[in-house]
């Protein structure tokens, strides 16, 4: 049963997959995309997280620039992204879990960016994200 379910959610996707090339750009080849793109927002705030629990820094950091963006359509749809990412004002041990109430910080000694590069697949009838490669330097 499970089996069928599968298959059928991958013959859309082939679907979607089709009407990508009518639209004009290559099947399975990266494009660019906007920065409005609502699964590259997921997936830049993923990527923030999993930096942030990987790094022992005392601030969390956050998005602070997309430098490019660009999706493909592979059995689900890969995201390729560099972007830069910089220190805030909120500590790690405050467990602030949003983001988005963390400033980033004034010019100075705590002023810090990375460049990061990372490539996750989206797998949308799975709700999940797979993290290929990840990267950053300063
Ligand atoms: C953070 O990293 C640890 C191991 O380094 C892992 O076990 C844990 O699941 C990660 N947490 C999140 C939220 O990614
Ligand atoms: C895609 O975006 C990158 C970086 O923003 C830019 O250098 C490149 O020219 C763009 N390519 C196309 C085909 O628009
Ligand atoms: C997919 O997962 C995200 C976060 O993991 C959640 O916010 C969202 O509601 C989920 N969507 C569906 C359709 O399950």
């Amino acid at each position: 049963m499970m089996g069928v379910k599968r298959l059928l959610l991958v013959s859309l996707l082939g679907v979607l997959a089709a009407s990508t090339v009518a639209g004009g750009s290559m099947p399975g080849s990266p494009s660019n995309i906007s920065r409005d793109d609502p699964g590259l927002q997921r997936v830049v705030l993923g990527a923030a997280y999993s930096f942030n629990n990987q790094s022992n820094d005392a601030f969390l950091f956050k998005p602070s620039n997309v430098i490019r963006a660009q999706r493909q359509v592979v059995k689900g749809v890969r995201y390729i992204v560099d972007l830069e990412i910089s220190r805030t004002v909120c500590r790690k041990r405050d467990n602030n879990n949003d983001l988005s109430h963390c400033d980033l910080q004034p010019k100075g000694r705590l002023q810090q960016t990375f460049q990061c590069h990372f490539e996750v697949w989206l797998i949308p009838w799975q709700n999940q994200t797979k993290t290929q490669v990840f990267f950053c330097k300063p």
